[in-house]
This record gives C-alpha cells, structure tokens and sequence, in this order.
C-alpha cells in the first residue's frame, strides 16, 4: 500500500460479466473490500460460482493459499444496490455493458451517490472517459482504467485521462492497479483503442490486407507471426478465438467514434460476420473446429 492507495478501503465495481466479475476477484485479493454490483441477480450468482471454483483451482494447485483466498473471498460481497455499496466506497471501477447511453446514465448515478473523494474510473475499451465525465461534476476524478481478458491473469492496466482528468486521479488510479499487482501503462491523453489494442490493430489490419491482396494464406500469416515474430497465436488463430462477430462490432464502434473509413471493419470480415461464421465459438472462421 502507498500513500495514494492508504485512504482507498472499499471499492465497487459495477458489471458482474467477463470483466467486472474477476476485476471484482482482483481486487479482493489485494486486500480491499470490494463489491460487486449487477442489476441481474442471476449474472452475480453465476459469477460467485465461477470465482470461487477458479480461485479454490489455484488453491489446488498451489498457485495462491487458502488463507489468502478465504480471506478474499470474505471481503467480497455481490449486490443488486448500486446505492448501497457506492456510498460507502473509495474508489469505483465501472464494466458493464459496452453501450454510452447506459454508461453515461452510470456516471451521472455515480456522481450523485459517491462520496466526493471517490475517483470513478470505466474500464471500457473502446469509449473513451470523456464520453462519460460530462456526465458527472467531478469530469477530473473520472478516467479509464482498462483491465485484459482475462483480468485474473493478464498484468496490464492502461491508465488513460482526458483533457480534464486531474493528475492525482492519474495517480491513485495507477497506484491502485500497481497494489493489484498489475503493470501499468499510463497514457497522456486519450485515444480510442489506447496502446495494447492499437498495436493488435495494426498487425491485424496488415494481415487481412495481405490476405485481401492475395499475397499469402491466412495460415501462412500466422506462421510467419508464430515463428519469426515469436508471437503466441498468428493474427486469424486470434481473431477465431476473440469472435469475428467482436473483431467486426468493436470495428464498427470504432467507426461510429472516428467517423473514419479506416476504422471499417475490412471486407473479409464483414463477410464472415453476415455469413455467421464467429470462429471457434461457431466452428467456423478463418479455421474450420468441425471436431
Ligand atoms: N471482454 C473483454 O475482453 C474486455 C476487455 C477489456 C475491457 N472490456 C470492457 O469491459 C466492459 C464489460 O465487458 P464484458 O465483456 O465484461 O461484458 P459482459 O457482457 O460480460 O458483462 C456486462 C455486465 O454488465 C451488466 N450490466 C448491464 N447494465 C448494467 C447496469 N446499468 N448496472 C450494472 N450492471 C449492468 C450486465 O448484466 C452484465 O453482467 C465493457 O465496457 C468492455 O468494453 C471488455
């Protein structure tokens, strides 16, 4: 703990999906009193079991120790009362649904019932905060905090203000990811996609253009990727494994953003995602999963 994150005792993260759900767990972890908050019931008690199972598999295979695990597990609490665990919390990490108009409801909300020191940070990827602090009276306690999938494991945390985040909200949030145990990389200002996605983007733009353009196959792109690069999966292995159908949304959100036809998702793309053809959750992508 620093002297940034000493007055931070309760946090609340809003979401309790793929996100939300092990932000929630992470922070718990750390030590903090965290609760995690939905407006479905269901989702809170589907994302109890799931943590719990994960968390007892790490005990199991003496990744963590029970202690630290029951101990965390103590400290969390799962609520449908935004109200309640709000009000009495330091800090809030909103990851609900991708969608500004709820998102910006959220801000205001929070703004209303938070204390006045909390920071309110959004981990969405691709709506940038400033879409959200105007919705607030606190626009310099606002910024996103941007967690990867899957939160338990991944290490990165960008931190990204806009124009008018204070540079303490810059650093408490950044402090507070470090107490996590995460690496943090912080921006100077926004941009939609941020680092990590940006630089993915650039790759995957380049491989479906030499794709497009008859250069290569999709497998030996990935080959090249693998074995001269030395990255984990080429760029088609990842898009079937992310979901062509997200690959294709989060492009066209992109676009709604930038109003650039560059952020376009490209036409192979497209014509996979209106053949329906996901990936590997389909069986279908860029790679046949017929077994
Ligand atoms: N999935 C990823 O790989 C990933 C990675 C980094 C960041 N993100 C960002 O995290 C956020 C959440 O993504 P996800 O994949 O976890 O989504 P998800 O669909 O798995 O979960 C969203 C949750 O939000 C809940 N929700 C909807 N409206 C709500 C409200 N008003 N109040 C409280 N809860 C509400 C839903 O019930 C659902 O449980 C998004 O902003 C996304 O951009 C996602």
């Amino acid at each position: 703990m620093t002297d940034l994150t000493s007055s931070i005792k309760n946090i609340t993260v809003i979401g309790a999906g793929t996100m939300g759900s092990q932000i929630a767990m992470v922070a718990a972890l750390a030590g903090y009193g965290t609760s995690l908050v939905d407006i479905n019931e269901r989702q809170l008690e589907q994302a109890k079991d799931q943590l719990w199972s994960r968390v007892d598999r790490d005990v199991e295979k003496g990744r963590r120790s029970a202690e630290a695990v029951e101990a965390a597990k103590a400290r969390m609490h799962f609520s449908t009362d935004l109200e309640g665990a709000v009000s009495v919390s330091d800090f809030v990490i909103e990851a609900a649904i991708e969608d500004l108009k709820i998102k910006r409801e959220l801000f205001a909300n929070l703004d209303r019932i938070a204390p006045e020191h909390a920071i309110l940070a959004t981990n969405s990827s691709n709506i940038v905060s400033s879409k959200v602090a105007d919705a607030t009276n606190r626009p310099e306690k606002v910024c996103n905090m941007h967690f990867f999938n899957p939160a338990l494991v991944m290490e990165c945390v960008e931190v990204v203000p806009h124009e008018r985040t204070s540079q303490a909200t810059v650093e408490t949030a950044a402090a507070l990811a470090e107490s996590f145990g995460k690496k943090v990389v912080k921006l100077n200002k926004e941009i939609p996609g941020f680092i990590a996605n940006r630089l993915l983007n650039a790759i995957r733009r380049e491989a479906l253009s030499l794709h497009e353009e008859g250069i290569a196959s999709a497998e030996d792109i990935d080959v090249a990727a693998k074995t001269a690069l030395r990255h984990p999966m080429g760029p088609f292995e990842l898009m079937d494994l992310v979901g062509i159908d997200v690959v294709y949304l989060i492009r066209m959100a992109e676009y709604e953003q930038t109003g650039n036809p560059e952020s376009l998702p490209a036409q192979s793309v497209k014509r996979l995602y209106e053949q329906g053809d996901f990936g590997r959750k389909t069986g279908q992508g860029w790679y046949s999963y017929a077994n």
